[in-house]
């Protein structure tokens, strides 16, 4: 069976900034990737481009279950399969917990209002926010917005789910309960998962492969055991975000 996702000579200068630079590789169906790198690596960048929200330079290529992302509009590259969490949590303000889910699902096909409504609320209990349906996002704390994002990106269906930062600015015990929600939909929906995060411990444990991003570029790619003692990594590392910290929180 072909990868699920084929990247080629993913480029994007920003002036003359080399923001992602030569980016190739591919995904397998059901991996869980993450993507490793300092602050200003690329690693969002890279999501933007793979999701339409800024077009890469002339030249690259990235297919997606047979599909030519290169060019579609956000909506259309969601429409085949790919969702994606922000860095920073993007609520829609003024609406519901549930709405906000619902919302989420819009245009994932086959559903009538009732039936989204309905699963809307079973993501809501998966993720763990049963019983604040009827809540107002503003109120939510942190920790249950990063799951408002994450059950929100599920309600459109994807077949890959694009995570960033989603450890950003929670503690150990949440942390760990995400962790264990991720590991969750990926075991029991198949899900094919990129994972961005700079919180080590957990990444490490969750992810399959580890691609490391430094300038743009593709440094070191391998097993999460490679990877923490690969030269180019630690090199990546030293003087800037220290490897094994738990505090890089930063956009
Ligand atoms: N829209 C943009 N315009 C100009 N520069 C950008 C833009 N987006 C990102 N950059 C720059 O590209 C580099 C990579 O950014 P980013 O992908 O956000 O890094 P990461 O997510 O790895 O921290 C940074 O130097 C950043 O300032
Ligand atoms: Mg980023």
């Amino acid at each position: 069976m072909s990868a699920l996702l084929e990247v080629t000579n993913l480029n994007k200068h920003f002036g003359g900034l080399h923001a992602v630079k030569n980016v190739t590789f591919s995904l397998e169906r059901g991996e869980i990737l993450g993507i490793l790198g300092p602050n200003g690596a690329g690693k969002t960048t890279l999501y933007n481009l793979l999701t339409g929200f800024i077009a890469p330079d002339p030249g690259a290529s990235v297919v997606f279950d047979g599909h030519k992302l290169i060019g579609l509009a956000p909506h259309r590259v969601a429409a085949l399969g790919i969702s994606r969490t922000f860095q920073l949590c993007r609520p829609f303000i003024g609406l519901t917990v549930l709405e906000n889910v619902v919302v989420g699902g819009l245009g994932s096909g086959g559903h009538d209002g009732p039936d989204l409504d309905a699963r809307a609320q079973a993501l809501l209990r998966q993720v763990g926010l049963a019983g604040k349906e009827r809540v107002a996002v503003e109120v939510l704390s942190y920790g249950d917005q990063r799951r408002l994002e994450i059950a929100r990106a599920l309600a459109a269906k994807p077949s890959l789910l694009l995570l960033d930062e989603p450890f950003a600015g929670l503690g150990s015990g949440e942390i760990a309960d995400l962790s264990a929600l991720i590991r969750q939909v990926h075991a029991e929906q198949g899900l094919t998962v990129i994972l961005i995060e700079h919180k080590l411990r957990e990444f490490m444990r969750l992810v399959g492969r580890v691609i490391a991003l430094d300038f743009g570029e593709v440094i070191a790619e391998g097993t999460p055991e490679e990877i923490v003692q690969h030269p180019a990594v630690i090199e990546a590392y030293i003087g800037r975000d220290a490897i094994a910290t738990e505090s890089g929180d930063a956009a």
